[in-house]
Order: structure tokens, then C-alpha cells, then sequence
């Protein structure tokens, strides 16, 4: 794997103030109040490499991608994008950063304009970047696009409205605007989430195998471990708006050191209807970004938590093999005091992997075939 590093996080935060209407702390004298949706993270994304970022729903998966594309502004930190720090461009220079970077979204169905055809979905970001001068050139780019999205032959599809496409049809759609512009940086969105078991693997090997033609680096923002480990080399588990484990997939999914990244793990969905076990439960449920807990974050969730030392500092993050690091005061500790656990959690790893693997296999059935209309 190459080394070069494009996409370099360092502290960032994103904060976004509570509005109350008129209860709001505005004049009342009352302390404005914040969502810490992203809060302090850390992390590189390499040529050629993709990064994914796991965790439960609210923990700001999605708004760490649309600060890396910039959709979102930051409230500090900084976003090196081939060393220049992107984190507070304005005007022209956003613009064209944003020719670079390119976003595709969970919902195809939401993401694509019902009004508008293949062609000038996909032409659209050629035109706002002014790439293409004549129509025949913007076609015969958007047609490329199509094909890299394995939308063949191009031609069939230019003219259709979303309504006359599948539901993976849609999405390979969005995977060719996304590439129209010839992006050094995608954030994939849960791209498969939204769409039918059956089509989910096509789509899937298609970003991967984007990424092994053009080197395209990703984000791959997802909420399941296993198609995490499919698509990823690295994986940041994400908690409460912080990162806390990160490294290469395999060492994450096979030797997990952050209870929570344990937790997540014996909860991943087992083909197996006689596969009785007890699930590991984290215990209560998402505490607010707004008020989070002092100390670690997942104290109050936490069956390792030591009072007096988790409750009141901050975890600092320790690299518990090369490359691997993990945010917990008992991060080398943790596998030893859950050793009973080890066992079961292979065997559902192994299970979750014969799973993932039924799912690729599907591959084959990729797209519902639908109708003009
Ligand atoms: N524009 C916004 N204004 C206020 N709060 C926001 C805004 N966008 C996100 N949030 C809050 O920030 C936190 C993180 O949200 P985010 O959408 O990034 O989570 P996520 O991990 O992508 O979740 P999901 O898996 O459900 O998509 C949540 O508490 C969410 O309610
Ligand atoms: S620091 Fe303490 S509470 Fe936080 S994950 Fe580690 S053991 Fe649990
Ligand atoms: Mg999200």
C-alpha cells in the first residue's frame, strides 16, 4: 500500500449550538448549549486507502464526512488535504477544493433530483466546475463516467429519469456524478444501507474496484462491522463524537482492545438460528452529545470502569500494537479482563465472516431489472 497521506485530521471539532426557539439561551442569560457531534478526532487517510468509520447511530460518522467535503464548516482543527489545510477555506479556493473531493450519500432515492435525467445528473458538477466546453465533450465525459460505474452501454441510460432506474441502478448513478469530476477523494455516505440485500455486494466491489483502477482514496462511513472489514484497510470506531480505536481492519476486528469496540463486535448478526449465546449488552443507552460525560465518555456505559479514574480523566491513547491505537486508561489490560469473552468472539467472527461472505456471493443477482416507462 502506498504511504503517501492525503487526507491528514487533526483535532477537529464540530459543534453545533442548540436552538430552542423561543426558550433559546439567547438574552435569557442561560448558557448556550452545544451538540458535540464531532469532538477532537484525529486521523490520515492514505493513497489508495480506505478508511471506515463504524459506530452506533449519533456518533457523528456522517458530519466527520461533510466536514472532510466541506459541507459543514468546523468549529476548530485542522483538515490537511495533501498538506494544505482545508479546514477554513472560503470563496474560490473552496470551490475549487470541492472539484477534488466528491460525497455519496445513504439515499439514492433522496440524493438524485426525480426532475432531472442521467445526463444532467451526472453533468451537473461539470457545469458548475466548467469542465467540458462543448455539450458532445460534457457527453462524452458523463458517458465515461457512466461505463466507470458500470451503467453499459452509456447510451441506455442517458435519457432515463431516476423513477425508470433500480434501486442500485440509482446509486451507480451517483457513483458516476461522483466521479465526473475525477475526484482524489471520495466519502462514501452508508452507501449500501438503503439498498436491497441482493445488490448491496455489487456496489460495494464497485467502489472497490474504483479504488484499485484509480487509486481513489475513500472515507467509507458504515454502521456494520462486517462490511466495514470487507471494504476497509483501516477502521476508526467512532463513540459519542470521538475516535476510540483505530488500525488496520484485521487487527480491529481480530484482537478489538476498546470495550466498546468489543461490545460492538459480539453484537455483529449471526447466520446461525441455533447460535444461542449471550450477546455482550453495553449497557444503557447513547448518552447526549450535549452533556457528555466527564472523563471517558463511555464511563457510564462501561463494564470495565474504574471509579475515581474513568470518571474523572480523559483516556489518553495508547498504541497497543503497531498502528493500532486505542483511547482507554486500561487499553493493553482490557483483552485479559474479558478473556472469557475471546472465545465467543471468534466464533462470531468466523460465523459474521461466513455471513458476509453468503452476501458477496449475491453478487451475482446485482441489479432488479425495472422497466421503461
Ligand atoms: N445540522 C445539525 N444541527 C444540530 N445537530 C446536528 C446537526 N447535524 C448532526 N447533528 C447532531 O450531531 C450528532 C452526530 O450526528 P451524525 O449525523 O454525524 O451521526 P451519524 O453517526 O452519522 O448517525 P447515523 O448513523 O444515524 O447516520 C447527532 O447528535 C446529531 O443529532
Ligand atoms: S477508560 Fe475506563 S470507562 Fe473508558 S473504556 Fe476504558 S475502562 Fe471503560
Ligand atoms: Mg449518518
Amino acid at each position: 500500500m502506498a504511504e503517501k497521506v492525503i487526507i491528514n485530521v487533526k483535532k477537529l471539532k464540530k459543534y453545533f449550538p442548540v436552538r430552542g426557539g423561543l426558550m433559546s439561551s439567547f438574552g435569557s442569560g442561560k448558557e448556550q448549549k452545544f451538540v458535540h457531534a464531532v469532538d477532537n478526532i484525529s486521523f490520515t487517510i492514505k493513497q489508495g486507502e480506505v478508511f471506515s468509520l463504524v459506530g452506533e447511530s449519533g456518533c457523528g460518522k456522517t458530519t466527520t464526512g461533510r466536514l472532510l467535503t466541506r459541507l459543514e464548516d468546523p468549529t476548530s482543527g485542522h483538515i490537511y488535504f495533501h498538506k494544505r489545510d482545508i479546514a477554513n477555506l472560503e470563496g474560490k479556493d473552496l470551490k475549487s477544493f470541492r472539484r477534488n473531493v466528491q460525497m455519496i450519500f445513504q439515499d439514492p432515492y433522496e440524493s438524485l433530483n426525480p426532475r432531472l435525467t442521467v445526463f444532467s445528473t451526472v453533468a451537473e458538477p461539470l457545469l458548475v466546475h466548467h469542465v467540458g466546453d462543448t455539450i458532445d465533450e460534457r457527453e462524452d465525459l458523463v458517458a465515461k463516467a457512466l461505463e466507470a460505474a458500470e451503467l453499459k452501454p452509456a447510451m441506455e441510460y442517458l435519457h432515463r429519469y431516476p423513477h425508470e432506474l433500480s434501486g442500485g441502478q440509482r446509486q451507480r448513478v451517483a457513483i458516476a456524478r461522483a466521479l465526473a469530476l475525477r475526484p482524489e477523494f471520495i466519502v462514501a455516505d452508508e452507501p449500501v444501507s438503503m439498498l436491497d440485500v441482493s445488490i448491496r455486494a455489487g456496489i460495494l466491489n464497485l467502489l472497490l474496484d474504483l479504488k484499485a483502477k484509480y487509486g481513489i482514496p475513500y472515507l467509507f462511513i458504515t454502521h456494520d462491522l462486517s462490511v466495514a472489514r470487507y471494504m476497509s484497510d483501516r477502521i476508526g470506531v467512532m463513540y459519542l463524537g470521538t475516535i476510540v480505536e483505530t488500525g488496520e481492519s484485521e487487527k480491529v476486528i481480530k484482537n478489538p482492545h476498546h470495550p466498546y469496540t468489543r461490545a460492538l463486535l459480539s453484537s455483529v448478526p449471526v447466520p446461525d438460528p441455533d447460535y444461542k449465546r449471550e450477546r455482550k449488552k453495553i449497557k444503557g443507552d447513547l448518552p447526549s452529545p450535549i452533556n457528555v460525560p466527564k472523563g471517558c465518555r463511555f464511563y457510564p456505559r462501561c463494564i470495565f470502569a474504574k471509579k475515581g479514574i474513568c470518571d474523572r480523566k480523559d483516556p489518553p491513547v495508547v498504541e497497543v500494537e503497531p498502528g493500532h491505537f486505542v483511547k482507554c486508561h486500561f487499553a493493553a489490560d482490557i483483552p485479559a479482563m474479558d478473556g472469557k469473552a475471546d472465545e465467543e468472539m471468534e466464533e462470531k467472527v468466523e460465523l459474521g465472516e461466513q455471513l458476509l461472505q453468503e452476501t458477496m456471493n449475491s453478487a451475482g443477482n446485482d441489479e432488479e431489472e425495472i422497466e421503461f416507462v
